[in-house]
């Protein structure tokens, strides 16, 4: 339930976000100016990072990866309790990568990519309560370890 108020959350953020822009060059009413900013600022941090490695982010996800425990059952190169990481982003799809770091629990419910992985390791992982934005910069540091 909680998971699914998170998705509509998201996509209420997007529809706003285009709305926000289709209308940026006409006079803005009081209650578009005041959500404008929160939308697009939502869209921003969940948006996958392409291109060359955004250093601060991938240095701010390696943080994550110990303050929200990850490391205590990951490693980038070896197996542990759960899989190595090294490689993850290109054998998996952002959005994927992302819904696993913030609710496994679902994912092992709901997904069948994630159902096969908890067969084969015996132990779900956890639910950390990571956010979004945390999950996007543990993307990141993720991307920088896989190449
Ligand atoms: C309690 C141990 C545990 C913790 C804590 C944990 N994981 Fe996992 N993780 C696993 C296991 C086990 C799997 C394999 C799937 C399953 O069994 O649910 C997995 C799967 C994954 C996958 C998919 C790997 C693949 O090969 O497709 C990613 C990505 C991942 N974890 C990232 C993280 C991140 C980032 C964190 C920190 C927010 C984290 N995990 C915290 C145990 C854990």
């Amino acid at each position: 339930m909680k998971a699914r108020n998170g998705a509509v959350l998201l996509v209420l953020a997007m529809v706003m976000g285009c709305s926000a822009g289709e209308t940026a060059d006409q006079p803005a009413q009081d209650s578009q100016v005041a959500a404008a900013p929160a939308a697009t600022a939502a869209a921003a941090t969940t948006q996958e990072p392409t291109g060359p490695i955004d250093q601060a982010l991938a240095t701010e996800g390696e943080g994550y990866f110990t303050s929200r425990g990850c490391a205590s059952c990951h490693k980038i190169d070896a197996k542990l309790i759960g899989p190595a990481l090294k490689g993850v982003t290109t054998r998996r799809s952002y959005d994927w990568i992302v819904a696993m770091v913030v609710r496994p629990d679902s994912m092992q419910q709901n997904d069948a990519e994630a159902k096969k992985l908890l067969a084969e390791y015996g132990t779900p992982m956890v639910n950390m309560g990571a956010t979004k934005a945390e999950a996007r910069a543990l993307f990141e540091y993720l991307r920088q370890k896989s190449q």
